[in-house]
C-alpha cells in the first residue's frame, strides 16, 4: 500500500530494542487505510472472544451483533449445540435476527425467508417458479465457534488457525482461574473516541499506574518489568501483586475456591491478540474486548465474573455493584488519557515519543503488530 513507503522509516524506530525505541506514527492509530486492512488481517483472521456460554442457555437463545464490520448471529440449536453464522439473509444479505433473546427460528424481516437455529433456509414464498432454486442448498453462512473454558470463540476466516493451538498460552497461564466455573455479574459496554488498540495498550501500560491513578488503586499495585512474559504474535501474560478490585482493595466475597492457596494480592493480566484482555484477581476475572468503530471509535465491553458459588450469597447484587462501580471510576480516568492520545494521533505535530523500560508489554504488541500488518522487521 502506498502509506507502506512513507511511514516504513518510522516503523524502524519501533522495532529497536525497547530502550532505543519510539511509539509508532499517528497513522497507525488514526489512518482508515491502516484501520481497513487490520479488519482482515487481525479481525477477519484470529479467533475473537464473543462471549459467554451461559449467555446462551438454552435452546434457542441468540443474539445478534456487528463486531468489526462483520454481522454475526449466534444461537443454540434445538439439540445444545453452539453456532456462529454470517446474520445475512441468503436472498438478499438483510440481517435475520437482531439484538438478542430466544427465538424457535429466524425469519428475515425484508422479504419473510425462514431458517432454522442451525442457520438451516427452512422456507422462501413466492419462490416455487425460480428455476433449480433449492432450499436445501441455502443456509446461513456458517462462522467456525469454539469454546475455552466457559468463553466463546469464533474465526471469520475459511480455514481457521487451529484454536487449541492459538489457546495454548493462554491456556497454560491463565487455566488456574477457572472461568469455566465462573459466570457474568455485570457487562458494561462503553464507547470511547479512541482506536480499538489504545484501549488494550492502556491495560498494559502500568508505566501509568502510578501516575493516573496515584488516588484509586495505584498505591496497592506492585509489578516490575520482570513479572512480564511475551508471548509469540503478541501475546502477554502479566504476574503481580494488586489488591482486589474495590474501593477500599478488601474483598467483598472471598477468595475463589480454587485460589485459596494464593495471597489476597493475587493479580494477573493477559493479553490474547487480537482483541481480548483479562484481569485476574483472587475474587473475580474481568474479561475485556475493544470492537473497533473506524480508526478513531470503539466500543469496549467488559465482563465481569465471579465464581458461581458467590451468587448465592445473598447480598450479590450490592456487592457486585462495589466492582462494578469502582471500574467505572478507574475506566474514567484512563478514557480522558487515551481519548486525549487520539487526538494527537491525526496532528501532522505529533512525532512519537521514547519508549520507558516499563512499556515492555506495549513495545511487544507493537512489534508484533507490525510484523503482521507490515512484514517481519529485515
Ligand atoms: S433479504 Fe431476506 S428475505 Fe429478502
Ligand atoms: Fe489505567
Amino acid at each position: 500500500m502506498d502509506g507502506d513507503r512513507s511511514i516504513a522509516p518510522q516503523l524502524a524506530a519501533t522495532r529497536s530494542d525497547l530502550l532505543r525505541a519510539r511509539h509508532v506514527p499517528g497513522e497507525i492509530y488514526a489512518s482508515p487505510e491502516i484501520y481497513r486492512r487490520e479488519l482482515v488481517e487481525f479481525f477477519g483472521r484470529e479467533w475473537l472472544f464473543v462471549g459467554r456460554e451461559e449467555q446462551f442457555a438454552a435452546p434457542g437463545d441468540y443474539e445478534a451483533r456487528r463486531i468489526a464490520d462483520r454481522p454475526i448471529l449466534v444461537a443454540r440449536d434445538k439439540r445444545g449445540e453452539l453456532h456462529a453464522f454470517y446474520n445475512m439473509c441468503a436472498h438478499r444479505g438483510v440481517e435475520v435476527a437482531q439484538g438478542r433473546g430466544n427465538a424457535r427460528m429466524f425469519k428475515c424481516p425484508y422479504h419473510g425467508w425462514t431458517y432454522d437455529l442451525t442457520g438451516q433456509l427452512t422456507g422462501a414464498a413466492y419462490m416455487r417458479d425460480s428455476e433449480a432454486f433449492d432450499p436445501a442448498q441455502c443456509r446461513l453462512p456458517p462462522v467456525a465457534l469454539r469454546i475455552w473454558r466457559g468463553n466463546v470463540f469464533v474465526c471469520f476466516h475459511s480455514e481457521p488457525r487451529d484454536f487449541d493451538a492459538a489457546m495454548a498460552e493462554f491456556e497454560a497461564d491463565f487455566a488456574a482461574l477457572h472461568t469455566e466455573r465462573c459466570r457474568v455479574a455485570d457487562l458494561t459496554r462503553i464507547r470511547l473516541a479512541c482506536n480499538w488498540k489504545f484501549f488494550h495498550e492502556n491495560l498494559m501500560d502500568f508505566y501509568h499506574v502510578g501516575v493516573l491513578h496515584a488516588k484509586s488503586f495505584g498505591a496497592r499495585f506492585s509489578w516490575t518489568p520482570e513479572n512480564v512474559s511475551l508471548k509469540p504474535g503478541g501475546g502477554i501474560a502479566i504476574r503481580y501483586d494488586a489488591a482486589p478490585s474495590t474501593p477500599d482493595g478488601q474483598t467483598r466475597f472471598a477468595k475463589a475456591p480454587w485460589l485459596e492457596d494464593r495471597p489476597d494480592s493475587f493479580a494477573c493480566t493477559g493479553f490474547l491478540p487480537p482483541n481480548l484482555t483479562l484481569f485476574g484477581r483472587v475474587d473475580c476475572v474481568k474479561l475485556m474486548t475493544a470492537w473497533p468503530l473506524g480508526p478513531d471509535a470503539c466500543e469496549v465491553l467488559i465482563y465481569l465474573l465471579f465464581p458461581e458459588e458467590f451468587f448465592a450469597d445473598p447480598d450479590f447484587a450490592a456487592k457486585v455493584e462495589v466492582y462494578r462501580a469502582y471500574q467505572e471510576v478507574i475506566y474514567e480516568e484512563d478514557r480522558g488519557m487515551i481519548e486525549s492520545m487520539q487526538l494527537a494521533m491525526a496532528s501532522p505535530n505529533y512525532a512519537p515519543g521514547r519508549m520507558s523500560i516499563m512499556e515492555k508489554p506495549i513495545h511487544h504488541f507493537l512489534n508484533a503488530y507490525l510484523d503482521r500488518m507490515f512484514g517481519p522487521a529485515t
